[in-house]
């Protein structure tokens, strides 16, 4: 696996889950001296639309803005030309075909994610469908899928970016939740859940970690991405 050129304060993706602009931006203070990549997600776009991410832009920090349009094509392709020009850098999208071609239509700079399957959705769904595959293997023929239409990456639990990284190569953006705090990506006792520290998920084919609460509700928040950095350092040795 190809290590990329990915500057360390913007492997860690900060999710703004908070419920206005304000707190938004507050964040963000706290925090920038060490990081340049936040994310947006759904509360805080219903607070402040476009608020927060022209902000962010404007004070030259990276944006993932995680929306996960799904709606009929000709509906996402014009979503993704209202945000295309706000100068974000990456939005989700849900992963059927032609939602895919069509959003790809609009895309511009804009890199494109695409959600594979919902963390909510478990294997007692699939089997409630008469399906017979494995979530895993879901996972991995919707994200090559995505792939060859043309997305650039998908959002993938730590524990599937390691199958996802051998199979579909280093092009794939790959950008993973689910991240806990803690240190040293060589620990072996580290059990495997869908849960991982930073450099574990780095290690296993990450291209960026979304971590939210343990930053945010931290009374340090500069102490644990600190200790995340350094984590995601080790493992890219
Ligand atoms: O758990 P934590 O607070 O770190 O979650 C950070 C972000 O990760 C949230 O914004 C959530 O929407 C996102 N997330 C996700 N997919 C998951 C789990 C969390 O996009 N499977």
């Amino acid at each position: 696996m190809a290590i990329k050129d990915i500057p360390l304060r913007e492997r860690i993706i900060l999710a703004l889950d908070v419920d206005s602009p304000e707190k938004a931006k507050e964040l963000v203070r706290r925090t920038e001296s060490h990081l340049g990549y936040y994310k947006v997600g759904l509360q805080l776009f219903m607070a402040g639309w476009f608020d927060t991410v022209d902000w962010l832009v404007a004070r030259g920090h990276k944006v993932m803005l995680d929306l996960k349009f799904f709606d009929i094509p000709e509906t996402v392709k014009l979503a993704v030309a209202q945000i295309r020009n706000h100068g974000v850098s990456l939005a989700t999208i849900h992963g059927n075909d032609a939602i895919i071609r069509a959003a790809l239509t609009e895309k511009g700079d804009l890199q494109l994610l695409a959600v594979t399957v919902l963390t909510s959705f478990g294997e007692e769904d699939l089997r409630a469908m008469g399906m017979t595959q494995s979530i895993e293997d879901l996972v991995y023929y919707r994200a090559k899928r995505a792939l060859e239409l043309g997305c650039d990456g998908v959002v993938s639990s730590g524990l599937e970016a390691g199958r996802l990284r051998d199979g579909l190569g280093d092009k794939l953006l790959l950008v993973t939740p689910g991240i806990r705090p803690g240190a040293n990506v060589m620990d072996e006792t580290d059990d495997q859940t869908r849960v991982m520290t930073a450099g574990r998920a780095i290690a296993n084919g990450a291209d960026h970690v979304v971590v939210g609460r343990p930053i945010a509700k931290a009374a340090d928040p500069i102490a644990v991405i600190a200790a995340m950095q350094r984590d995601i350092e080790l493992s890219l040795r």
